[in-house]
């Protein structure tokens, strides 16, 4: 039990967390970063924890130190702000990441001392502190879109001693000012990388990011910049970090709700919604290169006669819906139901009649390239492409 900060058992508890998910010891230079930097300096006086039945539910340290403090030298990500909406769910909006995902993130920057980084996503200041402390506080700019998160960053920081720069910025458009950097580390998750990152890289430096999709939020992509404003790289099979957001984006994107949606077509499919919605996750990965846009949500009471479990998919632009759903018996046959201008199930059996006869990749084996137009996806080598499945 932690109930104050006792140095030497928290940090031992944090490395050795660390070291449990990372499968191998967290490397000293970055043990003496983690000793340097307390992570619970970084921790406002509530957090949100994750409660399966509940949600995030909060946690105050006044009220429960051995649960705060056990979070604070635990290696799970720490909810610092969310976002309350309408129907009661607390939507997370800022975290210090998890310690062990914060590692392999570094390993993978590999950022040496001389290096410049630049950090989108400063949060509670925490990582920008660590990397502060190994290459030296000019040689760190970090950007947040909130702005209360910005100050308490600078205030954290300041408060063991390190003041790199932290500015209040829309991450997707870098921070020119301080370019060029020799690595680019994101701690929120995109859909497609910003060519501002790459413009502000120079050749040779890295690029790494969590990776989003609709389906999901899962993988991370390593890129190396080239000249040109060409950079590639592969993803790893690690990250789930939240998005980045868009401020101009009105709300939240998702359809939560596709009850009442009229005028389906009936199909069956040899398909099974755990196939590409359960726990293989280099499924998942693929479904979500290969159907962007398509959102996922299981429903475990449908309340039809005759379906017992329901795997909803819906497009993110509110007009077309699917559903594939299980009777309760049949393991071989599924009933499809679907509406709109995209044949959403026809497009997830696509994506995963493909993704199999590749030979079920896992993440390691796609990757990207992005230039000045966009980004390509690919399987193996950037001269094989994913399709488009719709
Ligand atoms: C997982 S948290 C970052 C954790 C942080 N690095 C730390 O050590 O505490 C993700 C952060 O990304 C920020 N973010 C989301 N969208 C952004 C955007 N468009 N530009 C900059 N920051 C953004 C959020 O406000 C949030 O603080």
């Amino acid at each position: 039990m932690i109930t104050s900060y006792a140095p030497e058992a928290g940090i031992a508890r944090l490395l050795d967390g660390a070291a449990a998910c990372l499968g191998h010891a967290v490397p000293p230079e970055w043990a003496d970063a983690f000793r340097a930097v307390p992570r619970h300096r970084f921790l406002p006086g509530r957090v949100w924890l994750s409660d399966q039945a509940a949600g995030y539910v909060p946690c105050d340290r006044d009220r429960d130190p051995e649960r705060w403090w056990a979070a604070a030298y635990g290696d799970a990500s720490v909810v610092t702000l969310v976002a309350e909406e309408g129907d009661g769910y607390r939507r997370p909006l800022s975290s210090a990441s998890a310690p062990g995902a914060v590692v392999r993130m570094l390993e993978l920057a590999a950022p040496v001392p001389g290096f410049r980084v630049l950090e989108i996503g400063a949060g509670t200041g925490f990582h920008a502190g660590l990397l502060a402390h190994r290459l030296g506080e000019d040689a760190v700019t970090s950007v947040d879109l909130d702005a209360g998160l910005v100050e308490r960053a600078r205030r954290n920081l300041a408060g063991v001693g390190l003041r790199p720069r932290v500015e209040c910025a829309d991450g997707a458009g870098g921070w020119p000012e301080g370019a060029p950097y020799d690595v680019v580390v994101a701690t929120c998750s995109v859909r497609a990388v910003p060519h501002a990152w790459v413009a502000q890289t120079r050749p040779g430096g890295r690029i790494v990011t969590p990776w989003d999709s609709a389906w999901g939020a899962y993988g991370t992509l390593a890129l190396t910049v080239r000249t040109g404003g060409v950079a590639e790289g592969r993803f790893r099979s690690f990250g789930a970090y939240m998005p980045l957001r868009d401020p101009a984006a009105s709300g939240g994107g998702l359809v939560r709700d596709t009850s009442g949606m009229a005028g389906a077509d009936d199909g069956v499919t040899a398909l099974s919604p755990w196939a590409v919605a359960g726990e293989d996750l280099d499924a998942q990965f693929a479904l979500g290169l290969l159907a962007p846009g398509v959102w996922h949500a299981w429903d475990a009471e449908p309340g039809e006669a005759g379906v017992a479990v329901r795997l909803v998919l819906a497009d993110e632009a509110g007009e077309s819906w699917a559903c594939i759903d299980y009777d309760g018996e049949r393991h071989d046959s599924f009933r499809t139901r679907q509406s709109g201008p995209r044949r959403l199930a026809d497009e997830v059996m696509a994506a995963h009649n493909w993704w199999t006869a590749q030979g079920r990749p896992d993440v390691s084996r796609f990757g990207a390239t992005v230039t000045p137009d966009g980004h390509t996806l690919w399987l193996d080598h950037p001269d094989h492409p994913c399709p488009p499945v719709s």
